[in-house]
């Protein structure tokens, strides 16, 4: 027993955690800035300019190539990649790498006349026409083939090119297709997880509106107003149907690539379309483009798109694509404010990014993009926002050696299930139960107060974690269950959120009433849900508040739960009722919060959960607005301070630090940091 509860403690201090770095090549700083080029856009003779450019702005890597097929493949079986190796030597004698994209995203012309079959049918049975992009199905077994052929001689090409560092598959994988291929897919994917008809009955519960099934080919394909047990298993089924896409391609380049070049896909924050998590697994590192989800830069939102992304992996990641301050897709475009692209970079860094790539480099001259934001124009010569990157670029090389083999290690973990979401938006109930906006309002005051989190698949190791919380963790099956319970018995603190625990791994109800099968552990249940509209009061040990949007009536049926918080007087049904669970089990604990809670009271709770595992800032006391961010590894503490306000700030530090932007690298206990301003801290006893 002493030896068990020793190894437990010791597990209980390890970060579960590797962050290594992403990426690392011998000729290139460890921390790399970088920009998407379109060289099959412009004359061979402008592109020594553009490319002394970028080196002037410390650009050490520009993605080549996602989009360019038709340059690639003029038409069927005639290949033309001359000017891509052109474009390669060109910008290695900048030292800028590449990362080439296979060009799926955008099939030419005569492929989509020749194999219409390949065109992408929508949800209502309307097949896509060529023009705009991503107009392919991404089941068809013509276009694998042909997308396979191009990989292919790209990877037999490239795939010992010293100067190409990595492969990005397509680009942004997104919508699915619901062509005739696609559908038989599907039932035959059903066949082989349920194996007969009866048992897939049985799990669905089809016998409500006589939905049962005599044969899987009955089964209808839609994304809505169908059976969530059919719509959950679509979502993985498209899940798996990336994943064999990413397969395909991986196949024509891994056995013709070095074992250096990395393969991996852009992603798009915390779009749901799949599940990443699985994605994942067949991918070398993660990485996602940085566009801010509305005109204002919210650097918690931002923040938690980052720690999601370094969690597909768990390890840094790249940022492949982020705005030069503005975008072109918004219905009003409103640039990032001066400032804030050095600001959303150094942030990308603080969370574990190893690199960051503006999009795009030069301004098309024609085509749907030409007011995206750039840094330069359409005349070649830099944009305004040119010298702030480059700024930045030089700070990156400043900083590089410092941040190299380092990343981010938190004490708190959130969970982030895709199941549960998609179950969530499938039957909201309360239409502002926005799974995203609800896992923000637990992760704000988290990272707020411990200035460091992870956000993680269900099927994360828990075993280092402090703190675990589970936002809306609403499809909780047993297996996952009894690896929540243990991480509890050993110690652990969980905190579910409302709607956790009520299905199964089939969307059915569990049986039990929520929170299903941890209903023993936390001694209690929840015994009737409401959608609300209005302010409800709550108030208990914690202090006094509202909730809002959801509200869950609980029941304490073990005397070892205890009632934290009850409703005030509301519609009958709430008042008095108990709001929040809790119950010690050793030296872990489980919470159970049956309501969406405002902010304050949130803040209040997070800070209790902090204290009773023992979690600390990294830096106390930091003014409002000042973003905290570490990354240790390899000996060395770096700590990264953001002023995301407009005012000028002070911080003042645990115990002096090197400070690597400064020009004399000075140690220093306090830090001025103006607005948007940035430090970079080496810890050097
Ligand atoms: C209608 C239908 C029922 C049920 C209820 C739900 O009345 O007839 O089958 O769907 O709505 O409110
Ligand atoms: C996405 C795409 C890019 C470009 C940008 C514009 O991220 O991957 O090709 O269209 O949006 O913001």
């Amino acid at each position: 027993m002493r030896f068990a509860s020793l190894a437990v403690m010791s597990a209980l201090m390890l970060s579960p955690l590797t962050f290594a770095q992403a990426t690392n090549y011998a000729d290139q700083p460890p921390i790399l800035l970088g920009a998407a080029w379109y060289p099959e856009q412009w004359p061979e003779s402008q592109w020594d300019a553009d490319l002394s450019r970028m080196e002037a702005a410390h650009i050490h890597v520009a993605r080549v190539g996602e989009f360019a097929w038709s340059t690639m493949e003029p038409t069927e079986g005639q290949y033309n990649f001359e000017w891509l190796d052109h474009a390669i030597a060109d910008a290695a004698k900048h030292h800028i790498a590449i990362v080439l994209g296979t060009p799926t995203a955008a099939p030419p012309a005569w492929l989509t006349e020749k194999y219409p079959e390949t065109l992408r049918i929508s949800e209502d049975g309307v097949r896509d026409e060529h023009g705009n992009r991503q107009q392919f199905s991404f089941a068809d077994k013509k276009y694998r083939e042909l997308a396979h052929d191009i990989a292919e001689r790209m990877a037999i090409r490239y795939g010992h090119n010293p100067d190409v560092v990595g492969w990005q598959l397509d680009n942004e994988y997104a919508n699915p297709s619901f062509d005739p291929e696609a559908k038989a897919q599907f039932h035959a994917w059903l066949k082989q997880k349920y194996g007969t008809i009866a048992n897939l009955n049985y799990h669905w519960a089809t016998a409500y509106w006589s939905q049962t099934y005599n044969d899987f080919d009955q089964i209808p394909v839609r994304e809505d107003n169908e059976n969530p047990a059919l719509l959950l298993d679509w979502k993985r089924f498209v899940t798996d149907t990336w994943v064999s896409y990413s397969e395909n391609q991986i196949s024509a380049i891994r056995p013709h690539a070095d074992p250096r070049q990395f393969i991996t896909t852009n992603t798009m924050g915390w779009f749901d379309g799949f599940d990443e998590y699985t994605l994942h697994k067949v991918l070398d590192i993660a990485a996602w483009d940085d566009y801010i989800d509305s005109d204002h830069y919210d650097y918690f939102a931002n923040g938690a798109a980052h720690d999601l992304t370094r969690g597909y992996k768990r390890k840094n990641y790249w940022v492949m694509e982020t705005e030069p301050a503005f975008v072109n897709w918004r219905s009003t475009n409103t640039p990032l404010l001066k400032g804030q692209v050095r600001d959303m970079a150094w942030q990308a860094i603080g969370h574990g990014a190893d690199t960051v790539e503006y999009w795009q480099w030069r301004a098309n001259r024609n085509g749907q993009e030409q007011y995206h934001g750039v840094l330069v124009g359409i005349d070649g010569k830099p944009a305004p926002v040119y010298a702030e990157v480059q700024q930045t670029g030089a700070e990156f090389n400043k900083t590089g050696a410092a941040l190299e083999g380092t990343s981010p290690h938190a004490q708190v973990a959130i969970i982030q299930s895709y199941d549960s979401r998609w179950a969530i938006n499938f039957q909201r109930h309360s239409a502002k139960f926005d799974p995203v906006t609800e896992l923000l309002a637990f992760y704000t005051p988290l990272r707020d107060q411990s200035q460091s989190v992870d956000i993680v698949s269900p099927d994360a190791p828990l075993d280092g974690y402090k703190v675990v919380v589970a936002p809306a963790l609403n499809v909780l099956p047993q297996a996952m269950a009894d690896r929540l319970i243990a991480y509890v018995k050993q110690g652990g603190h969980l905190v579910l959120g409302p709607r956790s625990g009520m299905k199964d791994e089939y969307d059915a109800l569990n049986p039990e009433r929520q929170p299903g099968p941890l209903v023993n552990l936390l001694g209690g249940s929840v015994t009737q849900f409401y959608a609300l509209d209005y302010e409800v009061a709550v108030s208990g040990d914690e202090g006094a508040g509202t909730a809002d949007v959801w509200a869950e009536t609980l029941e304490a049926t073990n005397p070892e739960t205890k009632v934290l918080m009850r409703y005030g007087a509301s519609n009958g049904w709430l008042d008095g009722q108990p709001a929040v669970l809790e119950r010690a089990v050793g030296k872990g604990s489980i919470t159970y919060i049956g309501a969406w809670l405002d902010p304050e009271l949130m803040s209040k709770f997070t800070a209790s959960w902090l204290e009773q595992a023992g979690v600390h800032p990294i830096i106390p006391n930091t003014p409002e607005g000042v973003e905290v961010c570490e990354r240790t590894g390899h000996g060395k503490t770096v700590l990264i301070l953001i002023n995301h306000n407009t005012t000028p700030e002070q911080v003042t530090l645990p115990s002096a630090m090197k400070d690597l932007l400064a020009t004399d690298e000075g140690q220093v206990s306090t830090v001025e940091l103006p607005k948007y301003g940035v430090a970079v801290l080496e810890k050097t006893d």
